[in-house]
């Protein structure tokens, strides 16, 4: 029997609610097919902060360079949000990814048709929508330096700087055209060309990409555009490539079209292995909703269909994620809904919903 490894990062506020049923969906999926999971659990964020003054300790860092994905639920805590504090909770989010290499944020966007009323758009502009984010992860202007403030002549001041380097670009452009390969053939550069030298260094490579893969069509949108095309027209869209903070803006943007942050996963991956499967760290888009924390109204979906990409791209157990995938459809088009997406009654719980899922597995 094959046993995984899998570090559990729970985090703050509705993380570890979430999280919890992503253990009970992987436990009855290790007893229809027979896989061992091990879990071991790493405060952070919050929490990390409160018990050991560090988002992430670097024990735990190495811990992750051990396992054979990371299922991170959400960091986040107001306590934390003094704007000149040294400490804080998403600290813990860009060290696993910078620490561990995860250049490439892969951020799904679908709409079943079984939900289609949960969205706030218009039903027919969105039937149909099926695309996919690759965020650039550990570039741009989260890392870049310097990044700091400080009392100017003119009073306070800040800097943050956006810096992107030739392979970091053809990297992200690789992984954004082979799935462009093995889905509609269509990628779409997002950038800010029209100011940004670090986007025209983007526009210029993601060409020369295009130019090794003669079936794919490349085209360019300017970010505020996309920004009007994702809830106006979002299914024009296979793959969208972007750069760190054009991706965060966007995908919360897209999770719209879905009617809820609540049901959008993503995988951060870093360099694959021949298969194509490799580390990964796997999280919902969503943050860690203090205001809902503890009341069991959180919805798992997007913790979940996280599980099913790690599952996928770290494990190398396609048939397992598409069973899990299969079970979240079934359970929506069941009629099951946390109060987020529910329409006309109350909503299931977050354990309601954990259970609707496994049930189905
Ligand atoms: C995300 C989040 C993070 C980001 C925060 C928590 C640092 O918004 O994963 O989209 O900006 O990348
Ligand atoms: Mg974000």
């Amino acid at each position: 029997m094959t046993a995984f490894n899998i570090m559990l990062a729970p985090g703050d506020g509705i993380g570890p609610e979430v999280t919890a049923q992503a253990v009970k969906v992987l436990h009855k999926v290790s007893d229809r097919f027979g896989h061992r999971f091990q879990f071991t659990e790493e405060p952070v964020g919050g929490v990390a902060i409160e018990r050991y003054g560090t988002a992430l300790r670097e024990e735990a860092l190495r811990r992750a360079k051990g396992s054979d994905a990371i299922l991170f639920g959400a960091v986040g805590d107001p306590r934390y949000d003094d704007p000149t504090g040294t400490v804080r909770p998403e600290q813990a989010l860009l060290k696993l990814r910078g620490g561990l290499g995860l250049f490439a944020n892969l951020r799904p966007v679908r709409i079943s048709e079984s939900t289609i009323d949960a969205s706030p758009l218009k039903p027919e502009k969105v039937a149909g929508t099926d695309f996919i984010v690759i965020r650039e992860l550990t570039g741009g202007i989260y890392f870049g330096r310097p990044q700091r403030r400080w009392l100017s002549e003119d009073g306070r001041a800040a800097v943050d700087t956006m810096h992107y380097t030739e392979p970091e670009v053809q990297r992200i452009m690789h992984v954004a055209f082979r799935f462009a390969s093995q889905r509609r053939k269509r990628v779409t550069s997002v950038d800010k060309a029209n100011v940004l030298d670090t986007s025209r260094l983007w526009r210029e490579i993601a060409e020369e990409t295009a130019a090794q893969y003669p079936d794919i069509t490349l085209e360019h949108v300017l970010v505020d555009a996309c920004a009007m095309h994702i809830v106006n027209q979002p299914t024009r869209f296979d793959v969208i490539v972007t750069t760190n903070m054009f991706g965060d803006i966007l995908t919360d943007e897209a999770a719209v079209i879905a009617g809820s942050l609540g049901m959008m996963p993503s995988a951060c991956l870093g360099d694959l292995r021949e298969d194509g499967t490799g580390f990964g760290l796997y999280e919902p888009i969503h943050g860690s909703a203090p205001d809902i924390a503890g009341q069991g109204r959180a919805n798992p979906v997007g913790m979940i269909l996280s599980t099913a990409m790690m599952l996928r791209h770290s494990l190398g157990l396609s048939r397992e994620a598409e069973t899990v995938e299969s079970a979240v459809a079934l359970a929506l088009a069941d009629g099951c809904r946390t109060a987020d997406i529910a329409t006309d009654t109350q909503g299931l719980t977050t354990w309601q919903m954990g259970d609707a899922v496994a049930s189905r597995i």
